[in-house]
């Protein structure tokens, strides 16, 4: 068994049972597509890689034939890969997915020619309407030029979707590879959340105790980030609104928040089907000083109830998710907190945890819903933010 197998998965379930083909183009950043492969088969998916002549040039493809497990198809044979993999055939892959795609690729598919083995994948997969991502990398200049800026345009006509670039440096970079996963994982998704906005509140709050120093908590926002990151998966428009420090990803509309106090003012201006809010906010506020208070005698510090969020987000037809955390109690007393939390805030859904049980990338929680039996979990960030979305549409 090719040793790519024993990663395959290891980071998730999104892409089990489903086969990309990767093509590659004789972009430099070629260099980085070992990289994305793996990350391809860590969420279960098969790789199948396709190379054009420049690109051998880049990266070797014993490289690409060690990461994906599969040798790459350079040329087209008797065996017409092309028509199994991207045509109307049964055997049709579930992404076409082009990375990095160079200038000259992506113009010739624009024009219909396909005279290299990822041109030809391209033309099958644009006439049987197969899912299909480009992820353009070149020096700004290429990009800039019009004619490729109108074969871009052409492609998303056609409903082929793009991923980047990042304009950097003077040069129009390859998009990161957790943005191109995501665009992938999306294209062999579900589907089930289309057309549905979804708001996710991630991270801590920061209360100003002076101009410069502030009160939060250790929240890191990974399971805001893995519940964004689902919900785009399935299809949904989705928008963060993230504490500082949190890292929100390019297919997500994001707006950073500080204190409880902004998180107020932004609430009723909410425009989501499903509200979730796994953020740790602040319970208390702080009046603040104006300037930086002296750190030569002693200092108390008045808390005072900070306002509470979740009310304010409530709305008809919106479906509401909230989280609970505490420490040192009993499973039964977590679950009595959550369900007065639940019915105080006309919650449809509490997430309720106990923080000793909470890591870096595992969690176990208890999934309440009203009148219906607690869902208890255990297993990663990932995989709860699944059971979430699975639970709201029951
Ligand atoms: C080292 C090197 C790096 C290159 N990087 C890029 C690039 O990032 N983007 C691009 O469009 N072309 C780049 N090129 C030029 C392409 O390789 C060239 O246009 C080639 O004909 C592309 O063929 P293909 O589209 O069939 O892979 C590069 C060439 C070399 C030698």
């Amino acid at each position: 068994m090719h040793p790519v197998n024993d990663i395959r998965g290891t980071q998730g379930s999104a892409l089990r049972g489903k086969r990309i083909v990767l093509c590659i183009t004789g972009s430099i950043a070629a260099v980085e597509t070992v990289k994305l492969a793996r990350e391809l088969a860590r969420l279960g998916g098969e790789v199948i890689p396709v190379m054009t002549r420049a690109a051998t040039k880049i990266v070797h493809p014993d490289s690409v034939h060690f990461a994906t497990g599969n040798v790459p198809i350079i040329e087209l044979d008797g065996s017409v890969k092309h028509v199994e993999l991207c045509g109307e055939s049964g055997s049709r892959a579930d992404v076409l997915l082009i990375a990095p795609a160079t200038a000259n690729t992506i113009s010739k598919i624009a024009c219909g020619i396909d005279d290299t083995a990822v041109t030809t994948m391209a033309t099958c997969a644009i006439g049987s309407g197969m899912s299909m991502i480009i992820v353009p990398a070149m020096h700004g200049s290429m990009f800039r030029h019009r004619i490729v800026q109108e074969n871009i345009q052409k492609l998303k006509k056609l409903g082929v979707a793009f991923v980047g670039p990042k304009l950097e440096e003077r040069k129009a970079k390859m998009a990161s590879i957790g943005d191109v996963v995501a665009e992938v994982c999306r294209a062999a998704g579900p589907k089930d959340l289309a057309g549905k906005k979804v708001l996710v509140i991630a991270g801590s709050t920061r209360e100003p105790i002076d101009y410069v120093r502030f009160i939060t908590n250790r929240s890191s926002g990974a399971t805001g980030l893995a519940l964004a990151w689902e919900a785009y998966r399935r299809g949904a428009d989705v928008e963060i609104w993230a504490g500082e420090g949190i890292g929100a990803p390019a297919f997500a509309k994001a707006t950073v928040f500080g204190s409880v106090a902004e998180l107020a003012k932004m609430a009723p201006g909410a425009k989501a089907d499903i509200v979730i809010v796994p953020a740790a906010i602040s319970d208390f506020t702080v009046r603040p000083d104006r300037g930086k208070i002296a750190s030569s005698k002693p200092k108390t510090l008045g808390l005072e109830p900070a306002p509470k969020i979740l009310g304010l987000l409530r709305r008809k037809g919106r479906v509401l998710i909230g989280f609970k955390a505490e420490t040192g109690i009993t499973g039964k007393e977590l679950e009595k907190r959550a369900r007065d939390r639940m019915k105080q805030h006309g919650l449809d859904m509490i997430v309720a945890n106990l923080l000793e049980k909470v890591g870096t990338e595992d969690t176990e929680a208890l999934v309440l819903r009203r009148s219906k039996k607690p869902v208890p979990f255990r297993g990663r960030k990932s995989a709860l933010a699944e059971l979430i979305f699975d639970l709201q549409e029951e």
